[in-house]
């Protein structure tokens, strides 16, 4: 059976990462601390924008806590039956690319264990603040991260656009409300490895976005699937969510990017406006590795 050491590789030279007490180390020496929460920072050392890619603490905060309402389960549950649905047959190895705070990674890798029996994943995220957050919603969920004996779903700082994976290792990638690294997919997946994209359809948070912006622009983003893929049928999925009460909303401005860069005026008026419901809007497409 798979373990996350066959998926993981050193930022460094790509080589294979081994437990050795309370780090991984390659071959060549190269060495990364697991943290006390359980996730390794495989970012590459000495880069000086390392800092600035990932999301701040505040903003993985507000959407750790926005997501425990359950008001995007629905959303993960798209992700969750493509991703069954692409790993029929495979094994069941994925890595979510720009996981956040591993709310929706661990929700996949839960369906992936409930129906397979198995599951080896990794989440990859250039925030270390998300890193740490996912790997103790990895603990909480009863998944083992990186153990000497091991490991089903381990949580690591890293960019995808240059992920810490071995080349081929991965059945099913995910990327969802993130940019998409499609050739760092393409080496990624073996032959015949899916992409699972979710990404936000045009009406996504319209009732926030009109209370917020004085125009606002409805667009359809392009499904042609880029060099290397095949693609398949969009899946959509829209509906009301309710937010409840004002910590709920002011969640949901502090993890959105359109949110936290609105002015205070903007978001003053939000509140005021008692927004209601919301339209979560999403998009779905399955790609596979031609
Ligand atoms: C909008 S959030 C989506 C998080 C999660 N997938 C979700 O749907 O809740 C995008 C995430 O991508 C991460 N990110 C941005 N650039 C990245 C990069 N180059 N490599 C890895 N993660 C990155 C951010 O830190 C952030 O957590």
């Amino acid at each position: 059976m798979s373990t996350v050491y066959d998926v993981i590789a050193c930022p460094v030279c790509s080589g294979r990462l081994f437990p050795r007490g309370k780090s991984l180390v390659c071959d060549a020496g190269h060495t990364y601390d697991i943290s006390s929460s359980g996730y390794v920072n495989l970012l590459p050392p000495g880069r000086k924008n390392n800092a600035v890619t990932g999301d701040r603490r505040d903003l993985v905060r507000a959407r750790s806590r926005f997501l425990e309402t359950g008001l995007y389960d629905a959303v993960s549950d798209v992700a969750s039956g493509l991703v069954l649905h692409a790993l029929n047959g495979k094994r069941p190895v994925f890595a979510d690319f720009g996981c956040g705070e591993g709310y929706h990674t661990c929700r996949i890798a839960s369906a992936v264990r409930d129906k397979l029996g198995a599951v080896t994943g990794v989440g990859i995220d250039a925030s270390k603040y998300a890193a740490e957050a996912g790997a103790r919603r990895a603990a909480k969920n009863s998944f083992s991260s990186f153990s000497e004996s091991g490991g089903d779903l381990g949580f690591v700082a890293g960019n995808f656009f240059d992920p810490p994976v071995r080349d081929g290792s991965l059945s099913c990638v995910v990327s969802m409300f993130a940019p998409v690294a499609y050739d760092a997919c393409l080496r990624a997946l073996g032959k015949g490895g899916a992409l699972v994209v979710l990404f936000p359809g045009p009406d996504h948070l319209i009732e926030l976005r009109e209370a917020l912006y004085p125009e606002v622009k409805r667009s359809e983003r392009s499904l042609d699937p880029p060099k290397g893929f095949r693609g398949s049928e969009k899946t959509e999925k829209k509906y009301k969510a309710p937010l409840e009460d004002e910590e709920v909303l002011g969640d949901l401005l502090g993890m959105t990017p359109f949110g936290c860069r609105a002015p205070e005026s903007a978001k003053e008026r939000a509140f005021d406006s008692g927004l209601g419901d919301v339209t979560v809007d999403v998009s779905a497409v399955l790609l596979i590795r031609e």
